[in-house]
């Protein structure tokens, strides 16, 4: 007998998608493109992310780097820590893995619509932004101004490379870079934490909203330079990683006093959360 599933059982499940393309981006990090069996899409917004299980070893949850405006197929950037992200860093062209999603609220384009924005990227904090950086330059009639910080540690952890030379290039945005120390003298850029890039930008607070992705230690930081800037509390906009397991509400792995990262986030603007000790 062939059994239907209803909506609320499908998202325990994973559906089958192939491994399309693999590109190394550094020693640690790979990205790896997907296309589901079915031929269905994602369907995601910016900011979203999945549940990949590789078969018999486990599942993690991984943010979607590429934008909605991508068609046919999805991208994950991957950085191997443990089980799952070291087995899937040994996958090749045409394996295939289970994805469960999209989940998560993602970034709040209708609010950003019209506005001038500040992305602030912090190492991996690129794998989700880049998904709504990518979709503001697909649909950049939408928006307003924007610039983007991207910092890493050292030039050899830099990601998207060819991107970051045609964000560098772009006429549609100011971008800068920088990294935190230079261990050889190739590098002829920024050489600093990411908010030595702050006094080198101007923005009008009032119209901005600041979306900040990176390490926890960089928030703190970012977010007073934001708050120098002008900024409101709810014009700053960051997605928090927590522990996930199930993904969708049930586990409870993911609580941040109370709030679940993984429905409630892991978008939230630094309104929602600076009253929570755990969050920043
Ligand atoms: C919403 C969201 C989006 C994410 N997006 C991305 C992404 O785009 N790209 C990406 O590379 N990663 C992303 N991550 C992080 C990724 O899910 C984790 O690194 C995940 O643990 C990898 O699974 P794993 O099985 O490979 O590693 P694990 O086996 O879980 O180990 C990962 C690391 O965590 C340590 N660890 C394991 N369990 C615990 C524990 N209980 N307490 C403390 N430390 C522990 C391990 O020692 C190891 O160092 C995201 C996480 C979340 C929540
Ligand atoms: S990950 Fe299970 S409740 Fe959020």
């Amino acid at each position: 007998m062939v059994m239907q599933l209803t909506a609320k059982q499908s998202i325990h499940l994973p559906r089958t998608a192939e491994l399309i393309r693999v590109e190394k981006l550094s020693d640690r990090e790979k990205v790896f493109e997907f296309k589901f069996d079915d031929g269905k899409e994602l369907g995601q917004k910016p900011g979203q992310f999945v549940e990949v299980s590789i078969f018999g070893v486990g599942e993690a949850p991984i943010s979607v780097t590429s934008s909605p405006t991508h068609k046919g197929s999805f991208e994950l950037a991957v950085r191997a820590t443990g089980g799952v992200t070291n087995k899937l860093h040994t996958l090749e062209k045409g394996a295939k893995a289970g994805i469960r999603g999209p989940f998560g609220n993602g970034f709040p384009i209708d609010t950003l619509k019209g506005k001038d924005i500040l992305f602030v990227a912090g190492g991996i904090g690129l794998f989700p932004l880049r998904s709504l950086i990518n979709y503001v330059m697909d649909k950049r009639s939408d928006f307003g101004e924007v610039n983007t910080l991207f910092g890493c540690r050292s030039p050899q952890e830099r990601l998207f490379i060819g991107q970051l030379a045609e964000w560098d290039k772009s006429k549609d945005m100011c971008f800068l870079e920088t990294v935190d120390r230079v261990p050889d003298d190739e590098w002829k850029g920024n050489v600093g934490v990411i908010t030595t890039l702050f006094p080198k930008i101007s923005f009008d607070p009032k119209k901005t909203y600041a979306i900040v992705v990176g390490p926890p230690i960089m928030y703190r930081f970012v977010i007073a330079e934001c708050l120098k800037k002008g900024l409101a509390d709810d014009h700053i906009i960051m997605s928090l990683e927590r522990r996930m397991k199930c993904g969708v509400g049930k586990c409870g792995h993911c609580q941040i006093n109370g709030l679940y990262c993984c429905q409630e986030g892991p978008v939230f603007t630094y309104a929602q959360v600076k009253s929570l000790k755990e969050a920043v």
